[in-house]
């Protein structure tokens, strides 16, 4: 069978969703592979305890995976989701002196003054697609600016259409390109692709297409 649309429906608020997603999306090795690669950015950029902001954190997978690695970082996961961060918190229980949670709507919640200062990196996969358009991600992508340490970096490893595609794709994935050209407009520099995952052309999942973006605040 051939889709002409790429997309998901969620019910994020949903404690049986979030559940049933959380067991679906275990980290396959291609994830893992977008995992070290971040990790592998956050080393190279940040002090060995320096703080990190997760923009919807989910059940925490990619916490779990960077909280381990590097023992003395602090870590603030947000999520709008009650049940997803229910499970985050489970799942990073070991942790709990080195993560806080906030439960805050990115879009449509002023969630920056909430986050401990300075924060040294923003990361975020597989979530700001659901934001639902280049409008909100724009948003997002400029408060992340503003909370930012100076030096400090954003990562977004997220659901993209990739070129050539010529299936319709929802509206929160779109073109590397057009993100990279959001994060300059909003301030930062070296704005670039790092690694594509999972690349589908003639008929993709709403779980392929990936990329790795990174992006830096200059002082
Ligand atoms: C597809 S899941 C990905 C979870 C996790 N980042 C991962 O890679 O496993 C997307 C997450 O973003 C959260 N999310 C979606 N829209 C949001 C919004 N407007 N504000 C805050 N969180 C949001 C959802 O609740 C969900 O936990």
């Amino acid at each position: 069978m051939t889709t002409d649309f790429v997309g998901a429906e969620h019910e994020f608020h949903s404690k049986e969703f979030a559940l049933g997603w959380a067991e679906r999306f275990v980290p396959t090795p291609e994830r893992l592979r977008l995992f070290e690669l971040i990790l592998s950015q956050l080393e190279e950029t940040l002090p060995a305890d320096g703080s990190i902001v997760e923009l919807g954190i989910g059940p925490g997978y990619l916490a779990n995976f960077l909280l381990q690695r590097m023992p003395k970082i602090s870590y603030c996961g947000i999520d709008f989701s009650l049940p997803m961060l229910e499970i985050a918190q489970k799942r990073l229980q070991k942790f709990t002196s080195r993560v806080k949670y906030i439960q805050v709507d990115l879009v449509e919640d002023s969630w920056e003054e909430r986050v401990s200062k300075p924060s040294h990196a923003i990361v975020s996969t597989w979530a700001l697609h659901d934001l639902g358009s280049s409008e909100n991600i724009d948003t997002v992508y400029r408060r992340s600016y503003g909370i930012l340490a100076n030096n400090g970096i954003l990562i977004n490893g997220d659901f993209i259409k990739p070129v050539g595609a010529l299936q319709k794709f929802e509206g929160g994935r779109f073109y590397v390109a057009k993100h990279l050209e959001l994060l300059g407009k909003v301030g930062f520099s070296n704005a670039s692709c790092l690694s594509l995952f999972e690349e589908e052309m003639e008929n993709p999942t709403a779980s392929q297409n990936y990329a790795c973006i990174r992006a830096d605040k200059s002082r």
